[in-house]
Parts: structure tokens; sequence; C-alpha cells
């Protein structure tokens, strides 16, 4: 019994220093200490059969190598449980020299609204009004006051979203429908920007869509001229295209202004040369303008023998189409953040 319990410990010793990680251990410990069938356990049941002297002496004998063996155990999990914490503390190492990673965007600004507060920016710098007015408008504002009568051809031009069962109500189709609410409101003079939204009703394609942006802009004072006008626009279409820009004004009929124009410039792409974006022509149609109509001044409360003033509406999404090169303009209403997500 002696001889085979000094073989067990050595058995156990040199076992143990070949173990390497936790589970093992946990193995090699079983097959000593087990319950059922570890070697130290039989031992020790089969103190029992010894009798008497020999047996208090093989007890202790037993004892206190089995307590030598639980010594070893417990010192060799202590040793790798260390090790584990300390290769952990390796691999899972964090270098706080590496260089931030790409962190993906919340959120930002559409294009439009990117092309709106620029413009916002250059005619409030110029004393321009930054005004706003209802989507849902009277037909009213939308036409009358602008001097499109009930039966006017014109009212075809726009084709017009009408509410039903409110037959004064429609979505405005531009921001024209605002000069006379500011005209109303603040009186002359007047400097005044609208940019907003609007609505046509129209079988939407690449280059229509049923809901887009205007920028309206209105100048009264006394003595206003048309180069006024032409002055005003310059400066905005050199700001948004480059001091070598130039503007084309060519007769239109507007029945809110007179004489009524509209505007191109020269393309910012080609310089006039002809290309992709201006279809080979070097001129790019951004804007209708004129010199407000006196009946329109009139619906305002404004005595127009004593004031005189222009208009101006910019396709504001137009703006912002020719200046990312945006071939469709129904992505700008998608939603669609892969298309967003690249301003
Ligand atoms: N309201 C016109 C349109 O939507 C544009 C315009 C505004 C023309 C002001 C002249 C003066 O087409």
């Amino acid at each position: 019994m002696k001889d085979k319990l000094s073989k067990i410990k050595k058995d156990f010793e040199s076992s143990l220093k070949k173990i390497a990680d936790l589970d093992s251990l946990e193995e090699l410990y079983n097959e000593y200490f087990s319950r059922k069938a570890g070697e130290m356990t039989n031992i020790m049941k089969s103190l029992k059969e010894l009798s008497g002297e020999e047996r208090k002496e093989m007890g202790a004998l037993a004892n206190t190598i089995k307590t030598a063996m639980e010594e070893l155990f417990e010192n060799s999990k202590k040793t790798l449980e260390n090790n584990k914490w300390e290769t952990l503390l390796e691999t899972e190492k964090i270098d706080i020299t590496q260089a931030k990673l790409p962190v993906e965007r919340k959120g930002h600004l559409h294009p439009v609204t990117l092309v709106q507060n620029d413009l916002e920016d250059f005619f409030t710098s110029m004393g321009f009004m930054l005004l706003d007015g209802p989507e849902l408008e009277s037909e009213f504002y939308n036409f009358e006051a602008v001097n499109i009568p009930d039966d006017h051809p014109a009212r075809d031009m726009q084709d017009t979203f009408y509410i039903k069962n409110r037959d004064n109500l429609v979505m405005r189709t531009h921001t024209s429908s605002v000069q006379v609410r500011a005209m109303q409101k603040y009186g002359a003079p007047l400097r005044m920007i609208v940019p907003g939204k609007v609505f046509r009703n129209e079988a939407t394609d690449p280059r229509h869509e049923h809901t887009f942006h205007q920028l309206e802009g209105v100048v009264i004072d006394k003595n206003i001229t048309f180069g006024d006008m032409k002055g005003v626009i310059e400066r905005m279409v050199k700001h948004l295209y480059g001091e070598d820009t130039q503007v084309k004004l060519r007769p239109k009929f507007y029945p809110f202004v007179e004489p009524g124009v509209n505007g191109e410039v020269t393309c910012f792409l080609c310089k006039g040369s002809g290309c992709r974006v201006c279809k080979n022509t070097g001129w790019l149609e951004i804007f209708g303008a004129g010199m407000i109509h006196p009946n329109v001044l009139k619906a305002g409360n404004i005595d127009p023998k004593e004031y005189q003033g222009f208009a101006f509406g910019f396709g504001l999404t137009r703006l912002v189409m020719l200046k990312y090169g945006i071939e469709d303009i129904r992505h700008l209403e998608s939603g669609n953040l892969k298309f967003l997500q690249q301003f």
C-alpha cells in the first residue's frame, strides 16, 4: 500500500508537469479524485478493508499524500489561470496609437437644402428678407392675385393639384403665390426671397416631378428698373457659377410680369461651347423674371404709379441637378439613402 501511494504521487507529479491548460488539468484531477473512479478515491475507499493499526497508519499516510497532491493541483491551477489572463491581455491588447476607424455618418443636409442655404446667405447679405408661405394655397394667391384670372389659359400652363371638395384650395404651383401675401403684409419698399416647395400635376419622368423647389425673389421700390433686375440676377449667377458667367434674357410671357423674360446662363461646365449638361446649346435655362405687372402691385395694395419692381423665380431643383450632375429629378424626392449618402 505504501508503495502504491508513493507511485500514485510520483505519477501525478510527472503528469502535472506536462499540463499546459486548465481543461487538461481538470481531466487529470478527475483521473485521481473523481468520486466514482478516481485512483486516489479508490485508495481511500479501500482503507476500510484494512484492520486496526495498519488502517490507522495507512490512513494517516494516505491523507498526507492526498493533501500534498491537492496542494500541487491548486498551485498549478493558479499558475495556469494567471497565464490565461496574461495571454488574454496580450491578444486583446488595444493599440491606442491606431488611426481612428471611419464612423458611419449620422445624417446630413439634403442637396436641395445645401444649395438653398447658400442662396439664402447670398440674398440676406444683400438685405433681402427671407419669407415663406403656405404650400396648400388659396386659388386667389396662387392665381388671381398674380394676374391669372379663372378662365386664363395660363392656368393650363401649370397643371394644378386641386383639393377634393375644397373649391378654392390648391397645392401651390409656384412660389409666386407669396408675392402678394408679402406685399399685403410688408408694403413697399420690399426686398424678399421665398425658397420653397411647389407642386404640379405632371406625368413624372427624368425631367418632371410632381414636387420640386423654386426660389422666388421680389424687389419693389421707387425707380426700380429692368437694369436693376439684370444686375441682381447677374450677381447671383456669378456667385453660383463663377465671375465669367453670362446672362441671356429672352422675352417670355408670364401674366404677372411685363415685360417678362426667360433667363439663361452660360453653361458652367463647357463655358458656352456646348456639352452634355447644356444639350450642346452652351446655355442653361434656369429662371423666369420680369417687371411686376401693375395689377399684381394693386392686388398687394401698392400704388403702381409710385412704385415699380421686379420679380424672378429660379428653379432651385434645377440648380441642384446642374450643380451635382443629377440626371433624374425623381432621385431628389425618393428618400433613397444610396442616392442621398453621396452628398
Ligand atoms: N412663377 C414662374 C414659374 O413658376 C416663374 C417666375 C417667377 C417668372 C417670377 C417670372 C417672375 O414658372
